[in-house]
């Protein structure tokens, strides 16, 4: 059987960097003839705390369509933002809102961190490191930290020579994973 990729950009906010890395991270895999969609957290429901959690569970059917994505998918790539030291707060909730054990037990997660600042979100990859291995997901060990990324990848979404290579060696490593 095929395995199915699913990239998350891991932030709501419009224009995000999340989302450009993702798409450029679906290139580097669809080099290798590997098709992957991309879930864009800022097309969430916006009340999607409210409509889709907790005693709302499956009762929002956008937010069901990201839990059949989800369902569907064998290996995630996770491009996380560093925000106040860790990572979106939009994240953790889309998290919180998707089945549990079932969505990412014995599944596997690759992690991209970036961040304005000198430490590439690697908080945030930790933390999610603790909270995917708690949920039962395998994650790869090489976790790229895209530091000080503005001088990096501009608007029209290209990325330094230096930072396609990371990201190059990571997919390298994580379709073999
Ligand atoms: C709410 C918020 C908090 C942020 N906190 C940090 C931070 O703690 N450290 C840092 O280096 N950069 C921080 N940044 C900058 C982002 O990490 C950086 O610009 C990142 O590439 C933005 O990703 P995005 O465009 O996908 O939102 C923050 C940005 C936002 C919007």
């Amino acid at each position: 059987m095929t395995t199915k990729y699913t990239i998350i950009s891991g932030t709501n906010r419009k224009g995000a960097n999340s989302y450009l890395l993702g798409s450029i991270y679906r290139n580097l895999l669809a080099a290798k003839n590997i098709e992957a969609d991309l879930i864009d957290l800022e097309k969430l429901p916006p009340d999607f705390l409210f409509t889709a959690l907790y005693d709302n569970a499956n009762k929002d059917e956008v937010f069901n369509s990201y839990q059949s994505l989800i369902n569907n998918s064998d290996k995630f790539i996770f491009i996380i933002p560093e925000y106040n030291g860790s990572f979106p707060g939009v994240l953790k909730a889309f998290i919180d809102g998707l089945d549990y054990p079932s969505s990412f037990k014995h599944k596997k997660a690759a992690l991209v961190g970036h961040s304005a600042g000198t430490q590439g979100s690697a908080l945030a990859l930790s933390h999610l490191t603790d909270i995917f291995n708690y949920l039962g997901m395998h994650v790869y060990a090489m976790k790229p930290r895209l530091l000080h990324i503005e001088k990096h990848l501009n608007k029209e979404g290209e990325l330094s020579q230096n930072y396609l290579d990371l990201l190059r060696e990571q997919v390298d490593g994580f379709v073999r994973f």
